[in-house]
């Protein structure tokens, strides 16, 4: 048995088991870090049909997507609880993938002002990423996660055996925030993941598992350090501020991991005009996103004016200028001392132009 990893924050720690299996432990692994409450499981109908039940809990289930992280599900769900009579010694099983996750998180917060959550996670994106860090929340028609709360789960438990059934659009997501993961913040991993590529790509449990918990680790000491995002946290947003607005100006059609891998090449490309980060970053991003098959294209130029618009509206804009996390030396920025990096306009116009053409080719 491999010991748990332990992510630090504001008022405490919890533990994240990972190891294929897990699932069959999950009543007493919520026993543990949850002790003497009530369960209730969220899921949405599709991990409901396909991951085992383990738990002989009443299961409250929603659509399956994006669509259900919003203020509607949210109050729905927590009227539900109140009907089932559900008190302040309630735990809350998170199983699915980030939307169950956040959703979940989200009712937890706020459900009697704050009951204990247990994040089961069971797409790679919130294995890697999603289920750790303790950020909550729902959608509006403003834009995603504008409403939420910081609330960190009692636990963690991830089974890799769930993958299995993923779509592979979905395996692609999660190892793009891997990758990035080994981008920001350790060269070492980065090469185990190019070495161990076609291993992941065939599932292969033992692979999965290794990524899973060192995807982890990085994620959960970077949170451990900055629960707020007021520093470090935000490197954890490479490739995410170009990325969130090549995702919305697709209408959410392009999804999130193929999104960021061309987020993290453009800003690479930028990095680059500033002369922060190597020249041939961006290629070496190319053959890399390439040998996950990401289907790796900008929209046309006259999308740009557009782009940019969007990335005004991210949250990452300090007076009015972009603040981009740029990769300088791969696996270097989460030591860096400089998070962020202002950059003008002109340039992410011309670094979009770059990217397009170097696609293109
Ligand atoms: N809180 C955070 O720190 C954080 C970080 C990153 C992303 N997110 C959020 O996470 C969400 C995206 O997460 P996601 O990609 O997991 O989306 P998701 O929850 O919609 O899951 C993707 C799809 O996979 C299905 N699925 C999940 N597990 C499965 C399994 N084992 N087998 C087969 N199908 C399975 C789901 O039903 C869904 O259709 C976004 O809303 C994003 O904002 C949150
Ligand atoms: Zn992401």
């Amino acid at each position: 048995l491999t010991e748990p990893i332990w992510i630090q924050h504001a008022a405490g720690r919890y533990p994240v088991e990972v190891a294929p299996g897990e699932l069959g432990r999950l009543e007493a692994f919520v026993e543990r870090v949850a002790p003497g409450r009530r369960p209730a499981l969220l899921t949405d109908r599709t991990v409901a049909r396909l991951v085992a039940q383990p738990l002989k809990v009443p299961v409250l289930v929603v659509p399956a997507g994006e669509g259900s992280k919003t203020r509607t599900r949210w109050a729905a769900l927590t009227d539900r609880l109140l009907d089932l009579g559900y008190g302040r010694d309630t735990v809350l099983l998170a199983l699915g993938g980030g939307v169950v996750g956040d959703l979940t998180g989200f009712v937890a917060a706020t459900y009697l002002r704050g009951v204990p959550y247990v994040q089961v996670p069971t797409s790679l994106l919130a294995m890697v990423d999603a289920s750790v860090g303790g950020k909550t929340g729902v959608n509006t028609n403003h834009g995603k996660n504008l409403v939420g709360a910081f609330h960190p789960p009692a636990g963690v438990l991830v089974d890799p055996a769930v993958i299995g059934t993923l779509r592979d659009r979905d395996v692609r997501t999660g190892l793009v925030e891997a990758i990035k993961h080994g981008l920001v913040a350790d060269r070492e991993y980065l090469g185990w993941i190019d070495r161990e590529l076609d291993r992941l790509l065939d599932r292969h449990q033992e692979s999965l598992t290794h990524l899973i918990r060192r995807s982890i680790e990085i994620k959960g000491e970077i949170v451990g350090s900055d629960e707020r995002e007021s520093g470090r946290r935000a490197v954890l947003n490479a490739g995410h501020t170009v990325g969130h607005a090549l995702e919305r100006d697709s209408d959410f059609r392009v999804s999130h991991g193929d999104a960021v891998a061309l987020g993290l090449v453009v800003e690479a490309v930028a990095a680059g005009q500033l002369g922060l980060a190597p020249l041939d970053l961006p290629v070496d991003l190319v053959t890399r996103f390439r040998r996950i098959r990401v289907p790796l294209a900008l929209p046309p130029a006259d999308a740009d004016d557009r782009l940019l618009a969007a990335m005004g509206h991210d949250k990452k804009t300090i007076g009015g200028t972009l603040h981009l996390a740029l990769v300088g030396e791969p696996g270097g920025l989460a030591t860096s001392g400089r998070w962020t990096t202002a950059v003008p306009e002109s340039i992410v116009r011309q670094s979009l132009g770059i990217a397009r053409e170097m696609l293109d080719e």
